[in-house]
């Protein structure tokens, strides 16, 4: 069956990679890339592939039931991967109610459509029998995050069984969208899959995430606000792995279930900023030890997650994933772009976003 695939949030960090990967891969399916193109939305992230016949764009918001309803339609969509979301905790702090508008009635407005345009195709028994893995005729795949899973102490992993347990806004959203996406599996018998990936980092990452702003600020010699007393952990992940790894389960993960993706790759915040001091120093010619000075300790962040690790064991052992790249490759490699599309920062300087920043963002500790 030739896929006629929505994929929601493409034009963001980690849509855009996903679209590239499987635009590129698959000529025999049609994508459509719906983005509402919010200040995280960015149509340059996917200039290479723009005019390539299998590939389409879509300005719309997932908040507009009726839109999506006529798109389903018009285009036949047989399967969905949804990215599109309110993706930054420190900006969810600020504005929670952005985050439930397009992370949960958004979530809950494609999987409406969704149900109601298979609705012939969904059966109880198909659901109970198990020949739901069989019949990949429809398919909505959730991509979510590590951070449902809450805070972990010194020791543990999250795993596909590990309780939610959110602590920011985002993360609270995220949990929710992930409830209603099973939800649909019981009680409409929607085919679906979710994932739950540690933090990605790589090129278009948007510049209000840790690695982006701090190259940024590196480059531009700006200071680099590390939260509390920057000993959080983090498990990073590069993006372009997370986006093989949708591909992977969209066509060969069980159906109904949910996959961790991470790469056992676990920082400490201030370890990794030293790490990347000591990377752009070697690239931009500054003597060694001269961006860790930029190194500012700030006021944390409310309600900062303490730790996230993430357990991809079945991930491994069941599809046979596994990471293409080492961190400090994958740090290179994003350093490197960055480095070489300063133009991507500076117009992103340059729109509304940076008042926003220096309004809000960089204050968050006060709240
Ligand atoms: P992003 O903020 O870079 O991109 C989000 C995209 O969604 C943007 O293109 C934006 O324009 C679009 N969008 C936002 N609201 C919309 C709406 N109402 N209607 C239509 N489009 C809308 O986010 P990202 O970092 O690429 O994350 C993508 C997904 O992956 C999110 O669901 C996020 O929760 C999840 N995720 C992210 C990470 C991470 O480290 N960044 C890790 C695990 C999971
Ligand atoms: P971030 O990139 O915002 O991702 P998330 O909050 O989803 O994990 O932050 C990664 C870590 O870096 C997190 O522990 C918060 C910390 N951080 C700072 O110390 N300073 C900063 O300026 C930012 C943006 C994040």
């Amino acid at each position: 069956m030739k896929k006629k695939i929505l994929i929601t949030g493409g034009a963001g960090f980690i849509g855009s990679h996903l679209v590239r990967l499987m635009v590129t891969k698959y000529p025999d399916y049609q994508f459509f890339n719906l983005d509402a193109l919010t200040y995280a939305g960015n149509l340059e992230n996917l200039k290479d592939i723009e005019k390539f016949p299998n590939y389409h764009f879509v300005k719309a918001n997932i908040l507009d039931a009726a839109l999506l309803k006529v798109l389903f339609h018009k285009y036949s969509i047989t399967d969905v991967i949804h990215l599109a979301a309110e993706s930054h905790v420190d900006r969810s702090i600020i504005s929670p109610l952005d985050f439930v508008y397009t992370n949960v009635i958004g979530t809950v407005n494609l999987l409406n459509t969704a149900k109601d345009f298979w609705k012939g195709d969904l059966s109880y028994e198909n659901a109970q029998d198990g020949t739901w893995d069989k019949r990949r005729d429809h398919l909505f795949y959730h991509v979510s995050t590590d951070e449902v899973y809450g805070s972990l102490g010194k020791n543990g992993l999250f795993k596909e069984t590990t309780p939610y347990d959110p602590n920011s806004p985002y993360s609270a959203s995220k949990a929710s969208s992930d409830h209603f996406v099973r939800a649909y599996r019981e009680t409409y018998h929607l085919p679906i899959i979710v994932s739950n990936c540690s933090n990605n980092y790589g090129p278009n990452h948007f510049p209000e995430k840790l690695i982006p702003l701090f190259i940024d600020n590196i480059i531009n010699e700006k200071e680099l606000p590390v939260y509390g007393d920057g000993l959080y952990t983090r498990d990073w992940l590069y993006v372009i792995d997370h986006a093989r790894a949708i591909d992977l389960i969209f066509h060969e993960g069980k159906i109904g279930d949910t996959y961790n993706i991470g790469g056992f790759n676990e920082w400490t915040n201030i370890d990794l900023v030293k790490l990347l001091c000591l990377q752009m120093d070697k690239k931009l010619g500054r003597a060694k030890g001269e961006s860790e000075g930029l190194i500012k300790y700030v006021k944390d962040r409310p309600g900062h997650d303490r730790r996230y690790a993430i357990d991809a064991t079945k991930l491994e052992k069941e599809l046979g994933w596994t990471p293409s790249v080492t961190f400090e490759q994958g740090l290179e490699a994003t350093i490197d772009w960055f480095l070489k599309n300063k133009s991507w920062l500076d117009n992103i300087s340059n729109n509304s976003y940076q008042s926003y920043f220096e309004r809000n963002f960089r204050n968050v500790g006060e709240i």
